[in-house]
């Protein structure tokens, strides 16, 4: 049985970039709806006491297993998302050893955010973009619809959501305004330095 995992924040506390209103919608309903799902389709299978992430790599790339793949990899993926984000009254920057690493690799945080911001606007359709730890070396990827770099070997650091759900209600159809409002001052760096070790 795989549980829908508190909020780490009040639902108004990502205002005014990500609304309550949204929250209401995106974890409340479609993040609960793919945690149902899943429990619906693992009930009394081989698959029911695994973890999510065991679930996730014991299903990737097996076409029969499609459906347990999307519903588990779109719950890990919210629980990631949620945690990647910080309330907006909390001030954060990347840690020194982050920073080091954005540095070597994007050249600076500005240019992170240019390339992630473009990743999100690029990416077609419903999907996420992710910063991970590739085998040391960070890279910003996308996955589409519910797929998720557990499904390649990487480690993700943050995520931002790009289905449209995600997004709508507060900004219609301007995802690089919802990328850039994210990645300015919601972006829980504490959460990925942690993931960094
Ligand atoms: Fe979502």
């Amino acid at each position: 049985m795989i549980t829908l995992p508190l909020l780490p924040f009040a639902s108004e506390a990502l205002a005014p970039h990500i609304s309550a209103r949204t929250l209401e919608f995106h974890y409340g309903k479609h993040h609960q709806a793919y945690i149902d799902n899943l429990n619906k389709l693992i009930a009394d299978t081989e698959l029911a006491d695994l973890s999510l992430e065991e679930i996730i790599v014991a299903t990737a790339g097996q076409p029969d297993k499609i459906a347990i793949f999307n519903n588990a990899a779109q719950a890990y993926n919210h629980n990631f998302f949620w945690l990647s984000l910080r309330p907006t009254t909390l001030k954060m920057k990347p840690g020194s050893e982050l920073q080091a690493l954005i540095d070597s690799t994007f050249g600076s945080l500005e240019e992170f955010y240019t390339e992630f911001k473009a990743a999100a606007v690029s990416q077609f359709g419903s999907g996420w973009v992710w910063l991970v730890n590739d085998g040391g070396a960070l890279k910003i990827v996308k996955t589409a619809n519910a797929d998720t770099p557990l499904a390649h070997n990487q480690v993700p650091l943050l995520t931002l959501d790009v289905w449209e759900h995600a997004y709508y209600l507060d900004y219609q159809n301007r995802r690089a305004d919802f990328a850039e409002a994210v990645l300015r001052n919601l972006w829980n760096w504490d959460f990925a330095q942690k993931n960094l070790v």
